[in-house]
């Protein structure tokens, strides 16, 4: 689907942010591991939630989703279906997750994806899966994944990558060993199954950047989902770089390890404020009020990147319209995401009009530039880069068009309905 993006004269209103995908996915698939009845209210309606929602079925268990209510009624055991073949789409988190529990069943499955997931690198989940006793086989490490099930033991693993989604599959998997499975990573990733799963009842703790977890029964969850700052970001840049804007995004989710774009729009000198703050099943949630503003160039680097990998692409839009020199270094792991973000992002950007650079391990942009548009765009079948397109449209001199935007399926299908709100004209 091609989309007309043009230039908008201001952003007023408010706006509901929508469900977490994170934590969506792992309320559906920890739901699926507890004994008894859960409630998840205010689920994602998001393409790749909800393929963790088909492969937790196939897996037999019980789910009716109503609006945006998703009740699950599990034994805790997972059943395998007749073809044990689990479609897990565009969804890198389902995957990954999946892996880690299906590694230590007692029957055989096969993991399999869509062209953009099955060239993704899964290497970094079936090495420690195979030193915990995980039998995986995979053409080059990539998916599909064939799975023997097998007994898993724990392990003591130091990851080079800070990633939670290697870190869920690994504790995923050690819900399940004798001994006492840890996990550490370089700097802190997103840690929204530590959470859940601690309020599920698991035996499952946290000493910096290191996560120890125990054989443990899961409880059932009735839980809300809190809305997504990965989501919050598009609106986030689009009322600082549209002139006049002012906006309130309403109910995000601002767990300290998915708030790197604050600190980022902070050392920007954006006009912002969090309002309403307070705590919802054990994730912060509040408001954020943002204002357009005269932003300067910053550089992102370390322990910020994994507080603020998804949202990269619209921190480059938002650097295009910031004074000075932006740097993004040690985001590497960007060229494993839905598209290579590093080169897809510049390749586009610099069709707008942009003055930025790639980089082995990020990029750098020269601004403040007048975006021109009246270009094609591509998005590469990647839901972010659609996203952050269409906001960059939202300042281009002339109309741009932007191929494949159905993609914002998969992790935000309201998002342009959400846009036309904010726009009086
Ligand atoms: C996710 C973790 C991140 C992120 C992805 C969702 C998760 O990936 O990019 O969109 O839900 O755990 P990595 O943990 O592999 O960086």
């Amino acid at each position: 689907m091609q989309k007309k993006v043009s230039k908008v004269q201001t952003l007023k209103g408010s706006v509901e942010i929508p469900a977490d995908k994170s934590i969506s996915h792992r309320a559906v698939i920890f739901a699926t591991l507890a004994k008894g009845k859960s409630v998840i209210k205010n689920f994602s309606t998001g393409q790749d939630p909800k393929s963790s929602l088909e492969v937790c079925s196939l897996l037999g268990v019980e789910a009716e989703l109503c609006n945006s209510t998703l009740t699950i009624n599990s034994t805790g055991k997972l059943s395998p279906s007749a073809q044990s073949i689990y479609p897990c789409g565009n969804s890198g988190t389902t995957m990954r997750l999946m892996a880690g529990i299906l590694a230590g069943q007692k029957f055989n499955s096969t993991l399999t994806g869509d062209e953009s997931l099955s060239s993704r690198p899964m290497k970094r989940i079936i090495e420690p899966l195979t030193l915990m006793g995980a039998q995986i086989e995979a053409n080059d490490f990539k998916a599909p994944l064939f799975i023997t099930g097998h007994e898993l033991h724990a392990i003591n693993y130091q990851s080079k990558l800070s990633s939670a989604q290697v870190k869920s599959c690994i504790l995923l998997a050690g819900l399940g060993c004798d001994d006492v499975t840890k996990f550490t990573e370089p700097f802190i990733s997103r840690n929204h199954t530590e959470i859940m799963l601690k309020s599920m009842g698991a035996d499952i703790c946290t000493e910096g950047t290191t996560v120890s977890i125990k054989k443990s029964e899961l409880n059932p969850i009735s839980m809300t989902i809190p809305g997504d700052i990965s989501s919050a970001a598009y609106f986030i840049a689009a009322g600082l770089i549209v002139p006049d804007s002012k906006i309130t995004l309403r109910n995000v989710g601002l767990n300290p390890t998915r708030t790197g774009i604050l600190e980022v729009i902070k050392s920007m000198g954006a006009n912002f404020r969090i309002l309403n703050q307070k705590e919802v099943c054990g994730e912060i949630v509040g408001d954020i009020e943002i204002q357009h503003s005269q932003l300067k160039a910053c550089k992102i680097s370390g322990n910020l990147i994994p507080k603020l990998i998804d949202e990269i692409p619209i921190i480059a839009v938002l650097a295009t319209q910031a004074e000075g020199e932006t740097i993004i270094s040690d985001a590497k792991d960007l060229r494993n995401k839905e598209s290579d973000r590093i080169t897809t992002v510049v390749t586009e950007l610099k069709e707008l009009g942009a003055n930025i650079q790639e980089t082995p391990d990020g990029m750098i942009i020269q601004g403040r530039t007048q975006l021109n548009g009246g270009v094609e765009v591509e998005t590469y079948n990647d839901h972010r880069l659609a996203m952050s397109l269409y906001v960059a449209g939202l300042v281009c001199q002339k109309e741009i068009l932007i191929n494949g935007f159905e993609w914002v399926n998969i992790s935000f299908p309201e998002f342009e309905t959400k846009f036309e709100k904010l726009n009086p004209s």
